[in-house]
């Protein structure tokens, strides 16, 4: 999503004698839908449609894993595992990260978006706890973005349908020519009709006025557009219309207040492809060298602390943070409203054009 304000991981059979969960997984796949043959990259519809069906592929597998107690690393891995491994089945594959798109948000209760787990976290998810998985499918440089929201305890049905209800508003209202701000005031009106009982006591559901979607680019995950959530009637102007395009729609509720800030440690950033080479020169040696890597490994996709720690390059915290100073690369830390309440998240990405409109991460389960 766009928030405004003013050692490569192991190889997988390392990895599968190491991780626990992964011995036992159900490696059924459902390959109706799947593309056999890489898209070409002239393809682009047929790159995000190919990305789409990885996407809900990969939920179908890890639906059965969220469950309380499992490590958010956990979630992460086989995230990445079944990414990694429908992406391979396509013939003349050819990934960036292994057709990871981002690495996954994991956002618990009141952290809205863009938690990722640093690399040595036992972190679990518990009972009473309600998450936004978040994560992305690349296919020549074209990524599928969309996010649900998990709770283990029907108290909180409510809240995820009104932010369900928000979203699938805004995805049935989009459309070419159609304007920004009056899309956005109906997703509120929506989201606002909405109302929790938790312990007792009622909360109005409010959307989240800072968080919202955004264009999609090849390569680029925020494409620079800001696709508000709520009503920005003098503040954005009604002839801001849709156009023909790649968008992420989504929406966030919150039982607390309607904005959220940057809390906590960042996990998550991404190269900053126009960023100044004269800069690059001025960088110490390993600088340089983690900025090479980065651009090798990851082109403009997102990465963590945990695809990094494995280049095994010393301090590379300090290093990350120099780059991230000056520009090199842009952050996204962890983006909650106050502690206490809660939030959810539902969001797909879709193409538009004149009098077409393809929904490319909807599946059954949302
Ligand atoms: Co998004
Ligand atoms: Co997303």
């Amino acid at each position: 999503m766009i928030y405004i304000t003013k050692k490569m991981y192991k190889k997988i059979e390392h990895f599968s004698n190491n991780f626990s969960l992964l011995k036992g997984v159900n490696s059924f796949i459902n390959t109706n839908n799947l593309v056999n043959e890489y898209p070409s990259e002239k393809d682009v519809l047929g790159s995000l449609k190919a990305a789409g069906e990885i996407h809900k592929e990969v939920r179908r597998f890890l639906q059965p894993y969220l469950k309380p107690g499992i490590k958010l690393i956990e979630i992460a891995e086989l995230i990445e595992f079944k990414t990694e491994e429908l992406t391979n089945k396509m013939s003349n594959s050819k990934p960036i990260n292994k057709g990871i798109g981002f690495p996954v948000g994991i956002s618990i209760n009141e952290c809205a978006a863009h938690f990722h787990p640093k690399p040595n976290s036992t972190e679990i998810i518990k009972q009473d706890d309600v998450i936004k998985i978040d994560f992305g499918v690349e296919v020549n440089e074209w990524i599928i973005d969309s996010a649900f929201t998990v709770c283990f305890d029907s108290k909180y049905d409510k809240l995820l349908e009104a932010v369900k209800d928000a979203t699938y508003t805004g995805i049935n209202n989009i459309g070419v020519d159609v304007s920004i701000c009056e899309w956005g005031a109906q997703i509120q009106e929506v989201m606002e009709s909405y109302e929790i009982n938790l312990g007792n006591k009622i909360y109005p559901i409010k959307t989240i006025h800072n968080l919202g979607g955004h264009n999609i680019t090849q390569g680029i995950i925020h494409g620079g557009m800001f696709l508000p959530a709520v009503d920005l009637k003098g503040y954005m102007s009604p002839n801001y219309r849709f156009t023909e395009g790649v968008y992420a729609v989504e929406t966030f509720g919150s039982t607390g207040i309607n904005n959220v800030s940057e809390i906590g440690d960042c996990t998550l950033c991404r190269l900053n492809p126009l960023h100044d080479q004269i800069l690059k020169s001025k960088l110490t040696t390993e600088c340089n060298q983690l900025l090479n890597q980065i651009q090798n490994k990851f082109k403009t996709l997102p990465f963590t602390d945990r695809y990094i720690e494995v280049f095994n390059i010393n301090n590379y915290k300090s290093h990350l943070k120099t780059l991230s100073d000056n520009n090199l690369i842009h952050s996204y830390p962890p983006l909650c409203v106050n502690k206490g309440a809660y939030t959810a998240q539902y969001e797909h990405t879709i193409y538009i054009s004149d009098g077409k409109k393809i929904v490319f991460s909807q599946g059954d389960d949302y």
